[in-house]
């Protein structure tokens, strides 16, 4: 098991929270979700930045709570929201902070039901149409992970932190 600190990404849907936690719980260590740290600094939540701003405006915010984040150094388990992953300046902090990046690669139907059955608004994801244009294009971002983890509707979370902890 890897001593550097683990970075999840993928897309919306594909369960990076969830098995952050579990990860985290495994290891007996702290976990942050970047998107929750967002909310609780800004009063706001991404979605609403979003909305009532613009997506720019959003991925200025991120970078910069991404910085804050890696700097404190001490959440050994980190979830990205799902585009952060897809922008350069944040995959240079992340290698520049040696993490260890673990993509959850979930098929799009999946994380389309997912998507479509919560409460949390998701404005990048008005429509299946849309989304699966997203999904698709961002796949070549997540490819650059260090490592990819596959992940079907009957791998539950806890299963998921095994996995990941088995192969780093
Ligand atoms: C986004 C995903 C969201 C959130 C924001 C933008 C994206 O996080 O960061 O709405 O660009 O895919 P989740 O992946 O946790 O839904």
């Amino acid at each position: 098991m890897t001593n550097r600190r683990i970075v999840i990404v993928g897309f919306m849907g594909s369960g990076k929270t969830t098995v952050a936690k579990a990860l985290a719980r495994k290891l007996d260590c702290e976990m942050i979700d970047l998107d929750s740290f967002i909310t609780e600094r800004e009063g706001r939540s991404p979605a609403e930045i979003i909305q009532n701003e613009s997506e720019r405006e959003f991925r200025e915010i991120e970078t910069s709570a991404l910085t804050d984040v890696l700097a404190q150094g001490s959440n050994p388990v980190i979830a990205l929201g799902g585009g952060a992953w897809t922008i350069e300046k944040n995959r240079e902090l992340v290698h520049q902070n040696s993490c260890l990046t673990v993509w959850l690669d979930a098929p799009f139907a999946l994380c389309w039901e997912r998507i479509s059955q919560s409460k949390n608004a998701r404005p990048l994801a008005p429509n299946r149409e849309a989304t699966m244009r997203l999904f698709e294009s961002r796949r070549d971002d997540y490819r650059l992970a260090s490592l990819r983890i596959h992940v079907d509707d009957s791998d539950s979370a806890a299963m998921l932190a095994n996995r990941i902890v088995r192969q780093t």
